[in-house]
């Protein structure tokens, strides 16, 4: 695999990454949901770079010590490869340290690719959020993991 370098989400990376996400989800984030996520003071952000291209990201909440994965995607040329890894171990590893306990994250259902990449790292289903999503519409798996 080509260098992959982390690095904290920057404004100036939203276009690139807004290109990955309506890649990969059927209701994509807003480039203000992005905005604001950058600016929370209690959010972490990393995006994934090879060769000075963005090729995926993750966007975590800690709040007091629970972790809360919102957003993660790696563009659809670059699966497979291990950069959705690379990002959730430096969520988990950086999130840690600073008093992550607890992580969890929703999935639709039908997201097996995602669901299989979870269970990995030792995400277990804890059960089900009905109705959690829009276009199309169908309900979330919620997923958990004690670190
Ligand atoms: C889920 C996603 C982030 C995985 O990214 P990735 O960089 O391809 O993942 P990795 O290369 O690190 O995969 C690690 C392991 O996860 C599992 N995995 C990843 N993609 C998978 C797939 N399509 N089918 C089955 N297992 C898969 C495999 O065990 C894989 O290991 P392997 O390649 O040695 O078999 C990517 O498919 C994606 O962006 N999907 C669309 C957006 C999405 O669903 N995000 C998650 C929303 S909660």
């Amino acid at each position: 695999m080509d260098e992959v370098e982390l690095r904290e989400m920057l404004p100036e990376d939203i276009p690139a990454v807004l290109a990955i996400e309506r890649l990969s989800f059927s209701a994509p984030w807003s480039e203000a949901a992005f905005f604001s996520e950058i600016n929370k003071p209690y959010a972490f952000t990393r995006v994934a770079v090879s060769e000075d291209t963005i090729a995926g990201y993750i966007c975590v909440n800690l709040v007091l010590d629970e972790a809360h994965i919102m957003n993660l995607a790696v563009h659809p040329g670059s699966r497979r490869r291990g950069i959705a890894t690379m990002l959730l171990k430096e969520a988990l590893n950086e999130l840690k340290k600073t008093g992550a306990a607890f992580f969890y994250l929703e999935v639709r259902l039908s997201n097996l690719a995602a669901r299989q990449f979870y269970e990995g790292f030792g995400f277990r289903v804890a059960g089900l959020r009905k109705n959690y999503y829009q276009s199309p519409d169908e309900d979330a798996v919620l997923m958990t993991l004690g670190i």
